[in-house]
């Protein structure tokens, strides 16, 4: 291998990926196996963790179901976790309410989810010593949380919330060579859009509004293997924004 293989290449590490059961999570666990990670899966539904888990190359990963809701599943998840090397939050869902009718449940769940349950798997594997020094973390954010969107208040407030916490952990972590970064994204069609077809009108909406066409989840594999492995040395407190020129 040369430095510039060496450079991009994963192997030796060992990542968690959360959300691993589907859409971006599937498509970074494979992506990193291929560039010679071993992974740590999680996700809630065992038959689609299974699935990702047989698309692995190589042996040696692990799977671990969990609602990372559940502050005793999270704990649960740290106990069975080895010492990792990188780590991608990329669990969630989308619910959608314009702030004039918002309701306090819903709120409360996207806070639970987005927002909260990152954070604290985040600093349990830190207070337990999990994560290596010189290791990479990665949330998924979103372009929502640098742009307003109607109906989406919710998902794009705990979005931003999360840069904050990403610059503050980066400035936290910094003296073990630890680097903290987020993904943004715009929309690419994964289960969380429903079926991509002819009736799907907010994937068609979302193409006539991107110059590059739509992503996919292999170009957000890419950026998080850039952003795991030492090419991105030093990169730390950012977001990386994927929109095929859709903010422009
Ligand atoms: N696709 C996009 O357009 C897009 C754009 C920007 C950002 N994102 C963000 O990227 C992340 C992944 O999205 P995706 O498109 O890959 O969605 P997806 O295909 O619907 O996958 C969501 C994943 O999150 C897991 N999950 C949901 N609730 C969970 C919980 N309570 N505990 C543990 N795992 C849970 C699901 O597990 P099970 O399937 O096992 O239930 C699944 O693996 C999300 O944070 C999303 O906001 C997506």
């Amino acid at each position: 291998m040369n430095d510039a293989q060496q450079a991009f290449s994963l192997k030796g590490k060992t990542i968690l990926v959360t959300g691993a059961s589907s859409g971006l999570g599937k498509q970074i666990a494979i992506t990193c196996a291929q560039r010679g990670a071993r992974l740590v899966l999680t996700g809630r539904d065992t038959a689609r963790l299974q699935a990702t888990h047989d698309a692995l190359v190589s042996d040696g990963h692990i799977q671990i179901q969990t609602d990372l809701t559940s502050a005793e599943n999270r704990e649960r998840l740290v106990q069975a976790t080895p010492t990792i090397n990188g780590l991608v939050h990329c669990f969630g869902g989308q619910m959608l309410s314009p702030i004039r009718l918002l309701k306090e449940e819903l709120m409360t769940e996207m806070y639970r989810l987005h927002f909260l349950a990152p954070v604290m798997l985040t600093q349990r594997l830190l207070q337990t010593n999990r994560i290596a020094s010189q290791g990479s973390i990665i949330f998924m954010l979103s372009t929502s949380a640098h742009i307003g969107t109607r109906g989406v208040g919710p998902y794009s407030a705990m979005k931003s919330g999360l840069l904050g916490i990403i610059r503050c952990l980066a400035l936290e972590q910094a003296k073990h060579k630890m680097r903290v970064n987020g993904i943004s994204p715009s929309a690419i069609p994964t289960p969380i859009w429903g079926e991509d077809n002819e009736q799907n009108d907010y994937l068609k909406q979302q193409r006539a509004r991107h110059p590059l066409g739509l992503g996919t989840p292999q170009d957000v594999a890419n950026a998080s293997v850039y952003l795991l492995s030492d090419a991105s040395r030093w990169v730390t407190g950012t977001s990386l924004i994927m929109d095929g020129g859709a903010v422009l």
